[in-house]
């Protein structure tokens, strides 16, 4: 069983590996979530969008870890963020999670309609009620980072945006660090697309790791940074998360950030921003 060490940041300690389950469904997420469990994993990354919450929370039940060792983050999607229907939205995911808070509660896409001075608001509202320990926001670009860091009443502890060695996200890493935030990957494996790539290949050979591995070492070897691969494959589970045994070099860091290209960004639709 691997434990992964927490990263830290404004107002959150979080492990560095968590389950994604967006497309986990039904019992096969409750299964998922407590193999995962079973595995070392106490992060757990859903959304009210991905219809499993319900599931996420039985899953963490079948286990004998207490709730208190475990990070949940739930998101409230873009059709409920202003101000009012977000907390409405907060309360309703947990009611389906059947818990009293959420460790991390994200703003899942920005929503053009409605005002971010009501989202923030809104979000701030719901971590002073206890309903979420941390706040954060997803899929924000760089301007809307500022606008949202100068509204905040509360700390905005995190960013999660898609990233893997095919996608160069530097601009916005570096607005996130600006403001402090920490950085959750999603797709961190880019859902295999680079796993044929020869560096990667030849890196799992050196290492005695698989590509995926390679992609999450050198995701969670940078500062500040998490990344939630989902797997219902409980294989892939334990797989995921068996990356603190080893460590890539600085030129093997570099060469890994490499492989980015232009037109790799596997998620995009259509309401989301105008990208960095
Ligand atoms: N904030 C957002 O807007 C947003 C958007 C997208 C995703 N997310 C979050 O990020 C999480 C991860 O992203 P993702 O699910 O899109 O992509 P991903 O984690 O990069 O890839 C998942 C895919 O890779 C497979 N896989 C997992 N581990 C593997 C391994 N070791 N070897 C080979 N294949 C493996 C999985 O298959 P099996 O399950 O069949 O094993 C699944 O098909 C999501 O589940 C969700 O929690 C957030």
């Amino acid at each position: 069983m691997t434990l992964a060490p927490h990263v830290q940041g404004k107002g959150i300690s979080i492990p560095a590996i968590g389950l994604g389950t967006f497309r986990a469904e039904g019992e096969q997420c409750a299964e998922a979530v407590q193999w995962a469990i079973d595995s070392g994993y106490r992060h757990i990354d859903t959304a009210a969008f991905y219809g499993n919450e319900q599931f996420v929370g039985e899953g963490i039940r079948a286990t004998t870890i207490k709730r208190s060792e475990l990070f949940v983050t739930t998101k409230v999607w873009w059709t409920d963020i202003a101000d009012g229907l977000l907390q409405a939205a907060a309360e309703a995911s947990l009611r389906r999670l059947d818990m009293d808070h959420v460790d991390l509660l994200l703003i899942h896409w920005p929503n053009p309609q409605v005002p971010l001075r009501s989202s923030i608001d809104a979000l701030c509202k719901v971590k002073r009620a206890g309903l979420a320990k941390a706040i954060g926001v997803s899929n924000f670009t760089v301007a809307m980072l500022d606008e949202a860091n100068a509204l905040a009443t509360e700390p905005l502890s995190m960013l999660q945006c898609e990233y893997h060695p095919m996608l160069d996200q530097s601009k916005l890493r570096a607005a996130a660090a600006k403001h402090g935030m920490l950085w959750t990957s999603y797709c961190p494996i880019g859902k295999g697309v680079g796993f044929g790539e020869g560096l990667l290949q030849d890196l799992a050979a050196k290492y005695g790791k698989t590509p995926a591995q390679i992609i999450l070492r050198w995701q969670v070897q940078q500062p500040g940074t998490v990344a939630i691969p989902k797997s219902v494959t409980p294989s892939r589970i334990k797989e995921n998360i068996a990356v603190f045994d080893f460590a890539l070099t600085d030129e093997e860091m570099r060469a890994v950030s490499g492989l980015a290209r232009p037109g790799s960004r596997l998620i995009s639709p259509v309401f989301a921003p105008a990208w960095d």
